[in-house]
């Protein structure tokens, strides 16, 4: 199509298949779905559109505004929908409408206003046992479920997603999986789902196969892949993310040992992570994060008496063990924290408790405004020391040699930022993003690990708990050991 010349295409009959312009009016972006209506009926109401100056999208992608269909519930077309967010690997957020809205506005010449009656009801019917709030904000996530080897297969998946970069079909079985962690029961068929949101068509077909087979044929050929232990072996090592393991992959590198024989440029603190590779892919236990964490307490109180330690991350859930010992500090007045880092470091390393630690200084300025959502939404840029510690251990695998390496990650923030960073390093992963799509999509709020910003009122909004950033969001509250989406 696109060695044709213009020319022509404009003279062919049919419309035109690439992207249409912004046509007439630049805040409406339609596509029909094709379901019901046919192809021929389509093709006819996208051209009458297009003749009036509508931009009519052939594929769905997240600029589609308006989704337009003919006889179909809204349940199927919340489906339809979720299965192309899951193709595209695209958000997007368009209104529902059935084709009343569509005849409506090719007779006004122009959109009409969205009515209530133009818009399909999308609701869960009887049928179906379960509801669930879109958002897995909204939602209650337990450490434990009932749903652990359907989660399991779609979290392989994301997994695998993740290697091959491809962002979007990681998070569509991301959220697939959170779906059924927040199930108040085992699921035993399909249909007991119904269209709940965030479960596309190929999650379904995966969550199909395990509940008939006990296995899904795509996760075990994932599982066995060359390609996906491989970067599983390489993404364990601290310092090594999807891209160097990707590389090395490329290279023909496939173990520890190649990494070493063929001479592998190593970062300080990728070779740290090899020298501890097997202490720092056991889990740390609940016992050995609290103890580390009344080490750092024991620092903090030389250093500066009255700064608090806060263990957040997966332990601060409930989890009975987890890969790193994420610790917050604060001091009660503001600003005595600068420096604190540094003189806590020093202190523990005089102690032998470090075998490696690089830090980062706060980098972060109020004034400068909030930071777009999307891009670092992981990152923060609080003054932080990424460390390796030495931890004493009676058994376990450290036991002969009498210590295990432990990642620990210190953080240190402002008192006026605490409730912030506490929010945003409690995690999981997966409640903190959907936390920020519910601000931006649902607010027109930036929430990061620093600040929540509304960009309605122009303000930053302070808070002094987390129940407070809830309250601000119009969310309910949601206790950390119902976060585990
Ligand atoms: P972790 O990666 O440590 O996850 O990040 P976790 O939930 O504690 O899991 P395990 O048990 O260690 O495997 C903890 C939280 O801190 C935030 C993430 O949002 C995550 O939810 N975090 C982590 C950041 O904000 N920035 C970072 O650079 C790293
Ligand atoms: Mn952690």
């Amino acid at each position: 199509m696109a060695l044709v010349p213009l020319k022509r295409r404009r003279r062919a009959s049919s419309p035109p298949a690439g992207p249409p312009g912004p046509g007439r009016f630049p805040a409406v972006v339609l596509c029909l779905v094709e379901k019901r209506m046919g192809a021929s009926r389509r093709a006819f109401l996208t051209q009458l559109a297009r003749a009036k100056g509508f931009r009519v999208d052939r594929a769905y992608s997240a600029a589609v505004t308006h989704v337009v269909s003919e006889q179909n519930s809204g349940a199927e077309v919340a489906q339809w929908l979720e299965q192309q967010r899951e193709e595209c690997g695209a958000e997007g957020n368009p209104a529902l409408l059935d084709i009343s809205w569509f005849t409506e506005s090719m007779g006004a010449g122009r959109p009409v206003e969205i009515e209530s009656r133009h818009r399909l009801r999308v609701t869960t019917l009887a049928p179906h046992r379960w509801q669930m709030a879109p958002y897995a904000c909204q939602r209650r996530t337990p450490l434990l479920h009932s749903n652990q080897p359907l989660t399991e297969a779609l979290e392989t998946l994301a997994e695998e997603a993740g290697f091959s970069g491809s962002e979007g079909r990681s998070l569509a079985f991301t959220r697939a999986a959170s779906v059924l962690k927040a199930l108040p029961g085992r699921l035993s068929t399909l249909e007991e789902l119904g269209p709940l949101p965030g479960i596309g068509e190929h999650s379904r077909r995966v969550i199909q196969d395990v509940l008939e087979d006990g296995v899904c044929a795509e996760v075990e050929r994932v599982k066995l892949s060359e390609r996906y232990q491989t970067m599983k072996l390489f993404t364990k090592i601290f310092g090594v993310g999807v891209r160097t393991a990707s590389r090395w992959y490329q290279e023909g590198l496939r173990t520890l040992v190649d990494l070493q024989e063929r001479g592998t440029k190593l970062t300080r603190q990728q070779q740290a992570g090899l020298r501890h590779y097997d202490d720092l892919n056991t889990p740390v236990e609940r016992g050995e994060a609290e103890s580390i964490s009344r080490a750092v307490q024991g620092a903090v109180q030389r250093c500066l008496p009255g700064t608090s330690v806060t263990l957040a991350g997966g332990f601060r859930r409930g989890k009975p063990h987890g890969h790193d010992v994420d610790l917050l500090l604060t001091h009660p007045e503001a600003g005595r924290e600068a420096g604190l880092l540094s003189r806590v470091v020093s202190w523990l390393d005089s102690q032998d408790l470090i075998l490696y630690q690089h830090s980062q200084e706060n980098s972060y300025a109020l004034q400068e405004g909030p930071e777009p959502p999307g891009g670092r939404d992981v990152m923060d840029r609080f003054e932080r020391c990424f460390s390796i510690f030495r931890l004493e251990v009676q058994g376990g695998p450290g036991a002969a040699r009498g210590w295990k390496a432990v990642r620990v990650d210190l953080v240190v923030a402002p008192i006026s930022q605490f409730p912030f960073a506490l929010l945003g390093w409690t995690g999981s992963r997966h409640f903190e993003r959907e936390l920020r799509r519910f601000a931006s999509h649902e607010r027109k709020m930036v929430l990061n690990s620093h600040a929540l910003y509304d960009s309605r009122r122009n303000l930053f909004l302070p808070a002094v708990s987390e129940e407070e950033i809830f309250q601000h969001l119009g969310l309910e509250y949601v206790p950390p050991a119902q976060r585990n989406t």
